[in-house]
């Protein structure tokens, strides 16, 4: 006799790897931390969800279960103080820390190396770099206190080898890189493990669309002249020939922030179907 469970809901049920944990995700009202709040809220973890963005957020809080124990914090991650204040917030009301997904990032402009504003270069390093490192600091503190914790902050393929057109986002990416390497050797002797996530091409939907169209109003020579055209040319160059997930993504960090990868730190889990293979 052979019983073969393809019923998402029952493997949800089944999976205990986030019950009770206390998870800080932020960028939550986002298309990644939004899909996360719901996949690991039904996983039975407790979410923390972050983002500057309190009308994105009440749309995360719309959209999940009534069931999950979760609550939401307006909190810009570039400012040190008010990440500092919703940090204590988190605690107090969940009593500890367990896990982060360091996930909020602004993608900046679409423009050309010689054109790009450089005040724009600056806004998306005080993001994606500046306010990644406030937040896995301030979280660290907390978990180094209470004894360990795992963090997963959110890179990207562009940061491995580039996009044109995104100098600004691909340089944030790649220090992120760096900054997880160097944080795990730091935080390893506390028992917190920190690794990246780097995934590429992940859709269908908004973030993909809007990527697309934006790269074709750039057009040639880096890319084709109508979002369609780019968004095959995308798939063409993808070993997989097809887009990621967003299950996929969550999945992978999943897998970071759980105990099945209790002895990795300092990596970078790449989700691109192959794009990047070979990228030292
Ligand atoms: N979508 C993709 O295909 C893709 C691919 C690779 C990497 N990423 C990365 O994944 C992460 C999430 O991407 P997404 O697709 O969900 O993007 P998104 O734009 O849908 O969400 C990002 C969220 O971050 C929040 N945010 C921005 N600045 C903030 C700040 N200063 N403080 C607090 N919150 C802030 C925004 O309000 C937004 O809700 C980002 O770091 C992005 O760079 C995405």
């Amino acid at each position: 006799m052979e019983k073969i469970c393809h019923d998402p809901k029952s493997q949800i049920a089944t999976d205990q790897r986030f019950v009770g944990k206390v998870l800080v995700i932020t960028g939550a009202g986002g298309q990644f931390g939004r899909a996360a709040c719901r996949y690991f809220g039904e996983r039975g973890a407790r979410v923390a969800a972050l983002d500057q963005n309190a009308e994105a957020l009440e749309g995360t809080f719309a959209e999940i279960s009534d069931g999950m124990d979760s609550k939401g914090f307006v909190c810009d991650v570039t400012n040190a103080s008010q990440v500092a204040s919703v940090v204590e917030r988190i605690v107090e009301r969940f009593g500890r820390i367990d896990l982060l997904w360091n996930n909020a990032g602004y993608q900046g402009k679409i423009q050309s190396c010689l054109d790009y504003d450089p005040l724009d270069f600056a806004s998306v390093m005080n993001i994606n770099v500046t306010g990644m490192f406030i937040v896995l600091q301030a979280v660290a503190r907390q978990m180094k206190q209470q004894g360990g914790g795992v963090i997963v902050n959110t890179a990207s393929v562009a940061g491995m080898r580039g996009t044109p057109g995104m100098i600004a986002y691909a340089s944030s990416k790649a220090a992120i890189l760096t900054m997880t390497v160097n944080a795990a050797k730091e935080l390893a002797r506390f028992h917190i493990r920190v690794n990246s996530i780097s995934p590429a091409l992940i859709g269908p939907g908004y973030m993909w669309d809007r990527q697309n169209a934006l790269h074709a109003e750039l057009g040639p020579p880096y890319y084709a002249d109508t979002a369609e055209k780019v968004g095959e040319a995308k798939i063409n160059a993808v070993p997989m020939q097809r887009v990621g997930s967003l299950e996929e993504v969550l999945q992978s960090t999943a897998f970071l922030l759980s105990s099945e990868s209790s002895y990795t730190t300092g990596i970078n889990l790449v989700v691109d179907g192959g794009l990047a293979a070979g990228t030292k």
